[in-house]
């Protein structure tokens, strides 16, 4: 039980002339992933910072877990969330395994505890502990740096992360990595996470529910496949180019358009694709590879196949939905 819910939420900072967030409501299941969507100074952060108490609301309610956050103490609140913050801030003068372990050293676990965890994540986000372990932020990639930040937040296995742009300055190639992991990640902890971001694809990508804010207040709150298909209005058309036929087939599983494997079929012949992987993905697997089929993997199982016909019916019956 670590959902997050914003009830009527306002603040307005001191000398502002305007609220930087208006009356906000929206909830995070529990296990869930929502992402914050909106243009720079739309309060994503301002609404983020609210949750662990960086920022205190000027009206209106939040609570996490049932508890409203005013009756906690900020401190122990901080510790229970997972935070990996705009600028990814790790400690330049700590070593990696010093800046992964600071929510568990506060938390007074016992070095082999710590070291065990360190390690633990480090291999969770696959950067090798034996040789990251001892090395400063300023010898990692901006890559690596983002996993490191990842990993920091989840150390003191908090039910609840907040994340800022988590993946923000970082080429569009690792950035796509990242996000396969963390779609991974969240696969196998089921944390409640708030991730905000300014990057539409990352939202269609990784959101369980979007919430897309304008000028501090929220203008939809949906899927992704409701936001694509029923945009509330034209700010949030033009946002995710909702018209764009290409992008719905990435809100499309594999899974959910291939067929059953047939008798005679030869899988190694074929190139593979994981079954949770997007038709978008698919699809220019397929045209990248000018196979006919596509091998459906459920882990190391062939468990389908797909083709280029399986993934047109699939966006087909998409539209007609919409
Ligand atoms: N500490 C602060 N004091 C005064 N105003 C602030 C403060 N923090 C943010 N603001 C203002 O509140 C508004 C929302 O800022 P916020 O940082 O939440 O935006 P954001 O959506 O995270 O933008 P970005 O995508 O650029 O990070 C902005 O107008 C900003 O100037
Ligand atoms: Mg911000």
């Amino acid at each position: 039980m670590s959902e997050i819910r914003f009830q009527e939420v306002t603040k307005t900072f001191a000398d502002a002339s305007s609220p930087a967030i208006t009356s906000c409501s929206f909830t995070v299941p529990s296990g869930s992933l929502v992402v914050l969507l909106g243009p720079s100074g739309c309060g994503k952060t301002t609404s983020l910072k609210i949750v662990n108490r960086l920022y205190e609301p000027t009206s209106g309610t939040v609570t996490v877990g049932g508890a409203d956050i005013r009756d906690l103490e900020p401190t122990a609140l901080r510790r229970r969330i997972g935070y990996v913050i705009q600028q990814i801030g790790l400690f330049p003068h700590m070593t990696v395994a010093q800046n992964i372990a600071v929510v568990p050293s506060l938390l007074s676990w016992d070095k082999e505890r710590q070291t065990a965890r360190v390690r633990e994540l480090l291999a969770l986000v696959e950067l090798p502990p034996d040789e990251y372990c001892g090395r400063y932020p300023a010898q990692l990639s901006g890559g690596e740096q983002q996993r490191v930040g990842v990993a920091r937040a989840l150390a003191g296995d908090p039910d609840v992360v907040l994340m800022d742009e988590p993946f923000g300055a970082i080429d569009a190639i690792t950035r796509a990595a990242l996000q396969d992991e963390m779609l991974l990640l969240q696969r196998k902890l089921k944390k409640t996470i708030l991730f905000v971001t300014h990057d539409v694809e990352e939202a269609l990508r990784l959101a369980d529910r979007i919430v897309i804010m304008r000028s501090g207040r929220i203008v939809q709150d949906g899927t992704p496949l409701e936001i694509l298909t029923r945009p509330a209005d034209d700010f949030v058309r033009d946002l995710v180019g909702a018209d764009d036929m290409v992008r719905q087939l990435s809100l499309l599983s594999v899974e959910k358009a291939m067929r059953p494997l047939p008798d005679d079929f030869h899988e190694d012949e074929y190139p593979s694709v994981p079954c949770m992987e997007n038709l978008r993905r698919a699809l220019s697997l397929l045209l990248q590879s000018g196979a006919s089929v596509l091998t459906v993997m459920d882990g190391d199982e062939p468990a389908g196949i797909l083709s280029l016909d399986d993934i047109r019916a699939s966006a087909r019956s998409t539209e007609t939905q919409a």
